[in-house]
């Protein structure tokens, strides 16, 4: 059986090792990120269908905003930023 590979990617500027094909919401949750975004009136959001559908897992990546983390996954050297509206 092989080993996983690992991969590094860069969460608020913090570095990362996860396995490779990992998706941002699972990485995020990997690095006990519990919520990454608020609702509009401050309530705090994370993945909750993890299938693409009500959009709550929104996160920056690689400069792009409003990825659903729990749809892409990641890739070495990827940035995420959490909590941009
Ligand atoms: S958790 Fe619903 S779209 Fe990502």
């Amino acid at each position: 059986m092989r080993s996983p590979e690992y991969i590094e990617i860069f969460i608020d500027g913090r570095a990362y090792l996860l396995i490779r094909n990992s998706t941002v919401a699972a990485a995020l949750l990997n690095a006990g990120i519990t919520h990454w975004r608020r609702s509009v009136s401050g309530q705090p959001r994370a993945a909750l269908c993890g299938m693409g559908v009500c959009f709550e897992c929104r996160v920056n990546i690689d400069g792009h905003a409003h990825q659903r983390a729990c749809q892409v996954l990641c890739t070495p050297g990827m940035r995420v930023i959490t909590h941009v509206e």
